[in-house]
């Protein structure tokens, strides 16, 4: 058996796009138009590429089933994480006016670094990564490295297409750019603040860290 199961299922329509915009309105915090209309376009072709129909429709899960919020979908995960980037950056920019960050590589970057999720979420694929994983792995592939065939499959640019593969575990085996590194500590700072906040099923914390404790 051949796979290729890591295409569209549905063509992209506009109701997807809008879905897309409607979910997650921090996207419009993007300056470049062409960069804008590309990140809606890489959440709509993940989109389709899976059964998932909108972002908010996807688990609010780290890694599927480990670590879960307790309440909300995906999109207050991806939300938050550009936000809190942009914070991030804004403390830094405001304290040491000499540094430099391309703001919409880190915008973009942070608005896709999940785009991978409706492929490695989806039921289909996890149904069948679950009955066969030496046939193709289990997943096939990661959010990160999916994330990262879709950001450069509508043509976004090479920088934020690593942000997309670099901001998880990948990104432990390269080096990572000015911006992928601010995404990663927003991600992963996120996931532990909410764990430490209360936020988080304590049956799926293991994963994050031994000196975690949840209020
Ligand atoms: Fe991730
Ligand atoms: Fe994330």
């Amino acid at each position: 058996m051949t796979y290729h199961y890591a295409t569209l299922r549905r063509p992209i329509s506009d109701e997807t796009r809008a879905w897309v915009s409607e979910d997650f309105p921090e996207i419009a915090l993007i300056r470049n138009e062409d960069l804008r209309t590309k990140v809606i376009e890489a959440w709509s072709y993940a989109l389709c590429c899976s059964g998932f129909a909108r972002i908010t429709d996807i688990p609010p899960d780290g890694n599927p089933g480990s670590p879960v919020l307790k309440t909300g979908t995906q999109a207050d995960h991806v939300r938050g994480v550009l936000r809190y980037a942009r914070a991030i950056a804004r403390e830094f920019e405001e304290t040491y006016p000499q540094v430099s960050i391309d703001w919409d590589i880190l915008i973009a970057g942070a608005a896709c670094h999940d785009v991978g999720k409706p492929y490695e979420f989806d039921e289909e694929n996890r149904a069948r990564w679950a009955a066969s994983p030496a046939q193709a792995g289990a997943p096939t592939f990661r959010h990160s490295v999916f994330g990262m065939h879709v950001c450069l499959t509508v043509g976004l640019p090479d920088e934020v297409a690593h942000i997309a593969v670099g901001h998880s575990f990948e990104g432990n085996h390269m080096g990572v750019s000015t911006e992928c590194m601010i995404v990663r500590q927003a991600d992963h700072g996120w996931w532990h603040v909410a764990g430490a906040l209360g936020l988080i099923r304590e049956d799926t914390m293991s994963g994050l860290a031994s000196n975690l404790r949840s209020r």
